[in-house]
């Protein structure tokens, strides 16, 4: 093992795991469950669904933006460069990378869902034979171990979807700090970001007309109830997505319906009617915000990618040949 990265997660108050991170998120003042949580099998496959809505424009124009430029976002990549992606979930993104570059070698996608690490090893492994898959399933804002044959190479990161914006900025400029060490002098990041706009482009992307975005909001009750013996009752609470501007953060929450009570692991959490539990926070960026950020951390901000709308941003940030290490 060659390398480690330590900094906060967004909203999983300890790190203790799904019950004890649970159980004290429904104990607090200001009920909140994190948004790492969310993907379980069930909530994979409902992101997935998200991801195909016309309103949840993020992946369609990231997906635009990386069909145009991935070419660019890897040259000079060289091919011994080994690929890490934090949060790789489907890693429909990254093929469209490793089309553009197929002298990489190996693929390290880091994520907490192993049902969907598996499937996209098998396809992965399928369409590209000579590449080497190495899965790994972590959470990427704690400690990652990387396998030791990452040691010698040059290693690329990739780290779409805006799932940075899932954490605070304070948080955020600690996590890119940890990439950067885990990635190595020399190393490339190539991170998508969602772009701050007019608040009713995220109220139709976070509350979409299917209920698709519902549903992956739900699950996180439903696994309580599948995991932890929970006894939510489902159809007591709604969702709700609204837009802070002044945060600059879409936020998602449950809301529930009437006074009731849950009770999970023989602990009662009592709600009252129009009472939430926050499960995710947004962040959006302006391109010069995230670039400050990214600098904050270390990283010498290179070249951005946007869409005609600049709805969305893709950034090429660069460590240092010789960076410190802390
Ligand atoms: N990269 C994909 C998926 C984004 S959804 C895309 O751009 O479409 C966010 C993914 O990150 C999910 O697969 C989720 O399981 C994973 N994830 C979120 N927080 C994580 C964490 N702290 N550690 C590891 N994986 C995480
Ligand atoms: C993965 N993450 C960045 C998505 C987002 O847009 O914040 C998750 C999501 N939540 C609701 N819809 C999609």
């Amino acid at each position: 093992m060659t390398n480690e990265i330590d900094c906060a997660q967004p909203f999983s108050p300890k790190g203790h795991g799904f019950a004890a991170d649970v159980l004290d998120g429904l104990s607090r003042a200001e009920k909140r469950l994190s948004c790492l949580y969310f993907y379980d099998a069930v909530g994979s496959e409902l992101f997935d669904e998200i991801t195909r809505l016309p309103d949840y424009y993020p992946t369609r124009v990231e997906t635009d933006i990386l069909s145009a430029h991935g070419e660019e976002m890897l040259d000079g990549a060289g091919e011994d460069a080994a690929l890490v992606e934090f949060g790789s979930g489907s890693s429909r993104k990254t093929e469209i990378l490793l089309e553009r570059a197929p002298s990489l070698a190996l693929y390290a996608p880091i994520d907490v869902c192993a049902s969907a690490l598996e499937k996209a090893r098998a396809r992965l492994s399928a369409r590209f034979p000579h590449l080497r898959v190495s899965p790994i399933v972590a959470d990427f804002s704690r400690p990652v171990a990387l396998p030791d044959d990452l040691a010698s190479r040059r290693r690329i990161g990739f780290f779409p979807g805006s799932t940075i914006g899932n954490f605070a900025p304070e948080e955020a400029r600690g996590l890119l700090l940890a990439m950067r060490i885990l990635l190595g002098p020399g190393g490339r990041l190539i991170v998508g970001v969602d772009l701050k706009k007019e608040p009713s482009r995220f109220i139709a992307a976070y509350n979409d007309a299917h209920g698709v975005t519902a549903a992956f909001n739900l699950n996180l009750l439903a696994r309580i109830n599948r995991e932890l013996g929970g006894g939510f009752d489902l159809s007591g609470f709604g969702h709700q997505a609204i837009y802070d501007e002044r945060a600059g953060r879409v936020e998602m929450r449950l809301v529930s319906r009437r006074r009731q009570t849950a009770t999970i692991r023989g602990r009662d959490f009592a709600f009252s009617r129009g009472e939430a539990i926050h499960t995710e926070d947004c962040y959006k960026y302006a391109v010069g915000e995230f670039r400050a950020a990214a600098r904050g951390a270390g990283w010498a901000p290179g070249r951005v990618w946007t869409d005609a709308d600049a709805l969305f941003s893709v950034h090429e940030l660069r460590a240092p040949e010789a960076a410190q290490v802390g």
